[in-house]
């Protein structure tokens, strides 16, 4: 049976990225372990490493991605959250046998190597839910 590992991290959808790096880093004192583009995604992502955990700040960088409408529709906040997953695949197929709406019917592969899908927030008690194996 696929196993949940960890919450890998959380997500936060947000305008630009100087006011909340203001508060994450500079105020909390998290360090930016990474900022960089995601062409696939037309978005922006910065991952500041909490303990086992990250918070993750996502910015859409063209008003037609899918982060774009989500932030013109329901403004800045709460985007995902994240769990590891040992396999995947075997989860996905678990879902869909209990029913649950996924959002990527396969998993998509990040430029470094890790992948990941989206389940549907209608199966999920309101929250968009991202399944990640590292
Ligand atoms: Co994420």
């Amino acid at each position: 049976m696929p196993q949940i590992k960890a919450i890998n991290h959380v997500a936060i959808v947000v305008e630009d990225m100087a006011k909340p790096l203001a508060f994450w880093r500079d105020a909390l004192g998290l360090e930016l372990h990474e900022l960089r583009d995601v062409p696939a995604e037309k978005s922006q992502i910065a991952f500041l490493p909490v303990g086992n955990g990250e918070v993750e700040l996502v910015r859409p960088t063209s008003d037609d991605s899918g982060i774009a409408k989500y932030l013109a529709k329901r403004g800045q906040g709460m985007h995902h959250f994240c769990l590891e997953v040992d396999d995947i695949e075997g989860m996905m197929s678990q879902l869909k046998a209990k029913n649950i709406r996924l959002i990527n019917e396969e998993p998509r592969t990040s430029a470094d190597g890790k992948k990941y899908a989206f389940i549907h927030p209608e199966s999920t008690g309101g929250v968009l839910v991202e399944l990640y194996q590292l």
